[in-house]
């Protein structure tokens, strides 16, 4: 009796402990949607967190406490989700090897000082059992893991030729590869922080062949999802993680119960900077329309073969010193408000253990500093903060989608009208309708319209009664969609501006653009101030 009783209040303890925090396990795909077991929408905001080289474990744990990384990511940076590298052989060869043994091997003693100094209990487990922890306090703090196999041999990835590209590549045997799919889906079958595996990161290199991608694909796919049925099964494309377009004509007919979800990346690695810098709009708008034709159609696709599509990586020198990546980051936030598409940015640490060779190295791209102490650019919290929320609800049809949020994705705020217009963060932005292009933009549930005064000025929150001329009525103008464009009362063209310092809203002359609202074809100005874009939104939670 006093043993069940006991059962009993360790199985509520339990429940509390573990399960309040999941309102997401286990998920289900339904059309382009995560939702959990109630219908709800679940949306993936994630970070990078590499774990798949040399040393085998997550990276940091030289630098922080783990609880207090874990705590950093919720609380300070507002993800909600960590995509957790792994590599192959962690499991199918050296999953005893501890966490001592393996930074001996690679000669880390200052690293080694350091996990002992911050996290000392981790030293003499197995390199999986590491991760196992890092995985659970990943759950007590509220988030969810999505599993990455990224490499087979732990090493910093990915080349064109490194042997860990392609089925049949040196390092990358099938079999291995099934095998570890198998012993990780296994390992954290019916824990709660885990919620979903993505099978290969970044397929590329001279063996990429489609019929070999579907082959071996939905052999791991299946083999993860008989061994853990609750997880979604992550599939991401060819060429470096770009391209699904083969799935328009050969879709993928078993969606493993619906647990099957695509992945996507979008850099702008080796794209031209002139390009960027010159012709932003159109640079831009054909960017986009790679990404949709090639992943993003997914989302859209006829409602049959929609799938979710997981946008796993994206990211950028986080000082801002790379004008090019400053271009296509905000390009690429306008449209993932747009399409409202779940993701994980690249990436947390701000130093690797050993990568490329080299110890304790810096990574710009990282959300922290060098010593793991602070966020390297409390900008971009801001920025990412809109993303971060839950835009849309489940919906398919559209129908009903007649309210918006005015979206700045330069300082990533929105508009808000009261007496005047100011920026503020978007949660708590004004809603607006928008019937048609070239017809008003009116706040909801007033009679109220945004209207041009004049070239330099803020525009006005006008009556009913004056919503009836040009000043009142909004184009959606360049290639890149992303300008909002009306007339003065002498007819001259002027579109919306935030200034990015001060935050103040004018309309001004309209940036890179010609008389007829077209893309200029080189441009000195940065358009960037000027989009701003009406997002479909139909929930805000936080
Ligand atoms: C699903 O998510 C919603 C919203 O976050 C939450 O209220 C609900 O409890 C969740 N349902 C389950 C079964 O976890
Ligand atoms: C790890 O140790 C266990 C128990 O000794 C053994 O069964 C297993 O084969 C070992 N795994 C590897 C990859 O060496
Ligand atoms: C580690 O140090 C030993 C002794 O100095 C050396 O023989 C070995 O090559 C080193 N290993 C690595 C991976 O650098
Ligand atoms: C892909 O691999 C299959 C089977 O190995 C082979 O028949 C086919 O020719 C390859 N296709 C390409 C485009 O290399
Ligand atoms: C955008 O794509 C079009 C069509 O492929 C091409 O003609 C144009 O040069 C591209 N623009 C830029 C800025 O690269
Ligand atoms: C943070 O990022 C912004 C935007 O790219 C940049 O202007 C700023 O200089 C960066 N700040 C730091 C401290 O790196
Ligand atoms: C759209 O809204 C109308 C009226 O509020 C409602 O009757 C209808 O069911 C909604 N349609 C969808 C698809 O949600």
């Amino acid at each position: 009796m006093s043993s069940q009783y006991f059962t009993f209040i360790f199985f509520i303890l339990f429940f509390l402990f573990h399960f309040h925090s999941f309102e997401s396990f286990p998920l289900t795909t339904s059309s382009r949607w995560i939702i959990n077991d109630s219908g709800d929408r679940v949306k993936l905001a994630c970070i990078n967190w590499p774990g798949h080289l040399h040393v085998m474990i997550p990276e940091g744990l030289n630098k922080k406490p783990m609880k207090d990384i874990v705590n950093d990511i919720y609380n300070v940076m507002g993800f909600n989700c960590v995509r957790l590298t792994w590599a192959t052989y962690m499991y199918t060869r050296y999953s005893n090897v501890t966490v001592s043994e393996s930074l001996d091997r690679w000669n880390l003693s200052v690293v080694k000082e350091g996990v002992a100094k911050n996290n000392p209990e981790v030293l003499e487990m197995s390199v999986v059992e590491a991760q196992n922890v890092v995985v659970d306090e990943i759950g007590k703090g509220k988030m969810m893991v999505v599993l990455d196999n990224h490499v087979s041999l732990p090493e910093w990835c990915c080349g064109e030729n490194d042997g860990n590209g392609f089925f049949g590549d040196e390092f990358f045997d099938p079999q291995e590869w099934v095998m570890g799919l198998v012993a990780v889906a296994r390992r954290y079958n019916g824990n709660p922080s885990v919620v979903a595996m993505s099978i290969r990161n970044e397929l590329r290199g001279p063996r990429q062949n489609m019929t070999t991608w579907y082959d071996y694909m939905q052999q791991g796919g299946a083999a993860i999802h008989h061994a853990n049925p609750n997880i979604l099964v992550i599939f991401s494309g060819l060429s470096y993680d770009t391209n699904l377009g083969f799935l328009k004509t050969q879709p993928i007919t078993n969606n493993l119960d619906n647990k099957l979800v695509f992945e996507s990346h979008w850099y702008s690695f080796g794209q031209p900077y002139d390009n960027w810098i010159h012709q932003t709009n159109e640079y831009c708008a054909n960017v986009t329309k790679l990404f949709m034709d090639q992943s993003g159609f997914l989302l859209l696709h006829d409602s049959e073969n929609r799938f979710p599509v997981f946008l796993s990586e994206f990211g950028l020198d986080q000082r801002g010193g790379n004008e090019m990546e400053n271009r296509y980051f905000v390009c690429l936030l306008a449209t993932v408000a747009e399409i409202d598409i779940d993701w994980g940015l690249w990436q947390l640490p701000g130093s690797y253990m050993l990568r490329e060779g080299r110890v304790d190295t810096e990574d710009v791209y990282g959300m922290y500093d060098f010593m793991w102490d602070k966020v390297r650019n409390s900008t971009m919290v801001d920025r990412l903060r809109f993303i971060q929320t839950k835009i849309q609800n489940v919906n398919d049809g559209q129908c009903n989608q007649t309210s918006y949020v005015l979206y700045h994705p330069l300082s990533g705020q929105c508009v808000e009208a009261s007496h005047l217009l100011l920026m503020t963060d978007c949660q708590h932005a004004s809603h607006w309708t928008h019937e048609r292009d070239g017809g008003l933009i009116q706040q909801t549930s007033t009679t109220h319209c945004l209207t041009t005064v004049k070239q330099g000025m803020a525009p006005v929150m006008s009556h009913q009664d004056d919503c009836s001329t040009p000043e009142s009525f909004w184009n959606v103008v360049s290639s890149s969609k992303h300008h909002l464009a009306s007339k003065d009362s002498e007819g001259n063209n002027l579109c919306l501006e935030v200034d990015p310092f001060t935050l103040e809203i004018v309309t001004n002359k309209c940036l890179c653009l010609d008389d007829d609202l077209r893309d200029v074809l080189k441009c000195d100005d940065n358009p960037q101030s000027q989009w701003l874009k009406l997002i479909p939104i139909n929930k805000i939670d936080q």
